[in-house]
């Protein structure tokens, strides 16, 4: 997978607030608008983590607007001689650049941060309509996903 001329892709910035960053992610669940300040917190909150969180997007360089987002994020182990697994979470891809590979060359990136990373595996949860996607990137069934609404 590769970009086109028309786009560039980099770690999330703290200006990025300003680039569609909450309309992006609309397409993947409800994303309301935290604010800029809100958003500067959180943003210094995840770089105070070293080498724990990491965001990459991709930027469509005529609009400066988000087209491409997503992130992994390494948990810190006692099994496994205290190893590292990956986690990757909110893949979006705006509606009018699906099916460019966008969100393949994401998942790709993800893959790459978390093994430089030191992980011994990468996982995530998703949709039933998203399995051949991911299928597509690499990963394979296994187990279920629980959860309890706090
Ligand atoms: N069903 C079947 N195949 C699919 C689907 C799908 N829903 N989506 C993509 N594919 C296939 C493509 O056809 C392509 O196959 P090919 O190589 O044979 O041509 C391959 O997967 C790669 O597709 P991309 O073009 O890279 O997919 P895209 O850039 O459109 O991104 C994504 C896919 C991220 C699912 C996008 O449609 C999206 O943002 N959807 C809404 C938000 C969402 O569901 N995000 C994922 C949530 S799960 C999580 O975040 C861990």
């Amino acid at each position: 997978a590769s970009l086109g001329p028309d786009l560039e892709l980099r770690p999330l910035a703290v200006s990025d607030h300003a680039r569609g960053h909450f309309e992006l992610l609309t397409v993947l669940t409800a994303a309301p608008n935290i604010g800029q300040e809100a958003y500067i917190d959180r943003f210094t909150y995840m770089q105070s983590c070293p080498n724990t969180y990491y965001t990459v997007v991709i930027v469509h360089k005529e609009t400066d607007q988000l087209v491409a987002c997503g992130t992994v994020f390494v948990e810190r182990k006692f099994t496994r001689s205290g190893g590292l697994v990956a986690h990757i979470e909110d893949i979006a891809v705006s509606k009018k650049m699906q099916g460019r590979k966008l969100g393949l060359l994401i998942i790709k990136t993800l893959e790459e941060l978390g093994r430089q990373a030191g992980c011994y595996k990468v996982i995530l949860d998703c949709s039933k309509d998203n399995i051949p996607f991911y299928e597509k990137c690499g990963f394979k069934h296994k187990e279920y996903e629980m959860v309890m609404y706090l």
